[in-house]
């Protein structure tokens, strides 16, 4: 018997395709938007090279680049004028997220699956995920019923899907009920199921402008439990989730993995501002190969069994993957 010779299998480019595992196409990748009301013009984030903050009056033009790209996904986000204790600009539906749905979903109708975040942080003055109670602590089910009442509001404005993004518990039940009772059995629930309360989420923070002192360790995972994330899917999943979703990703590789091999729901994962921030860093720095890095980095999460990747890159890669220019 000759010795074994893996290496024929990546002699050339052409063998390389055909025993490609897993590959990254447009349609895996969704584009985070983050409407902004306060402003005219759009606006680059300081902490996140490339990613800009748009007004509502750019956000149809952001659609036609994302359409263009070949993306079938966009999740948006908002920043309202306003913030209060409960964070009513939330379930106003013309508040700048109910209005940012609205239009997003007039102009694309149903060529884009339009996913509204679906979380209090950027509409309270404390900037937590959910209501406080009188000791300043997250009453997880007064904010179950501001959820609730949010999931209405989008689904109203024409959410194809809300992405609960909270981590209270319960969220994914209250928001189902809530949905079907209000006849939006077709509104889908993209729960993000296991959420950790990660260091990486650091230029987002920047990105919605975020008020919060403190930290989320009391909703939000402890990353040092795998066992207990699975418990976080399954929950989501009895609850009526439609898609799992881990986030972070890149130290979250074992999560996502676990997540396909319990479920049979599409997983996905979140790429997150700090990830996606270190390499493009790195890459301006001549640190690294800015495209094939992120390329890797893609093909990673994939490979650990993601369906769908929220990213930071999605529309510039479904770009260069559509026109093979990468
Ligand atoms: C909270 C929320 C966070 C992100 C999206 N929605 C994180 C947080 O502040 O806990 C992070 C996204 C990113 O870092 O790219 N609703």
């Amino acid at each position: 018997m000759s010795a074994p010779r893996p290496r024929r299998l990546r002699a050339s480019e052409a063998m390389r395709e055909l025993v490609a595992e897993v590959r990254v196409a447009p349609e895996n990748l969704m584009a985070p938007l983050f409407v902004h009301e306060g402003i005219d013009a759009p606006r680059e984030i300081a902490s996140m090279p490339g990613v800009v903050q748009i007004p509502l009056g750019s956000l149809a033009q952001a659609l036609d680049g994302a359409l263009a790209s070949g993306v079938v996904s966009v999740m948006i986000f908002a920043i309202p004028v306003t913030r209060d204790a409960v964070g009513a600009e939330a379930t106003n539906p013309q508040g700048i997220l109910a209005r940012a749905i609205r239009l997003a979903r007039e102009h694309v109708g149903d060529r884009l699956v339009i996913v509204a975040d679906l979380c209090l942080d950027e509409f309270t003055d404390h900037g937590h995920c959910g209501v406080l109670d009188e000791h300043g602590a997250v009453d997880n089910d007064a904010t179950l019923e501001r959820y609730a009442e949010m999931a209405v509001v989008l689904a109203q404005a024409g959410a194809t899907m809300v992405g609960t993004s909270g981590m209270m518990d319960g969220q994914v039940g209250a928001v189902r009920r809530a949905l079907d009772g209000a006849g939006a059995t077709d509104v889908g629930i993209l729960a993000y199921a296991a959420k950790f309360a990660s260091g990486f989420y650091g230029p987002f923070r920047d990105a919605v402008e975020s008020t919060l002192e403190g930290n989320r360790r009391s909703y939000q995972q402890d990353w040092r439990n795998r066992r207990e994330a699975l418990r976080e899917i399954e929950l989501d999943i009895s609850e009526g989730a439609d898609i799992v979703m881990v986030k972070p990703a890149l130290g979250y590789l074992d999560i996502i993995s676990d997540a396909r091999a319990a479920s049979t729901v599409p997983v996905a994962a979140y790429i997150v501002s700090g990830e996606y921030a270190m390499i493009e860093l790195a890459a301006a720095q001549g640190l690294l190969d800015r495209e094939r890095t992120i390329m890797e980095t893609l093909s990673s999460v994939r490979r650990a069994g993601a369906t769908i990747i929220c990213t930071y890159w999605a529309i510039e890669f479904a770009t260069r993957l559509k026109e093979r220019t990468l």
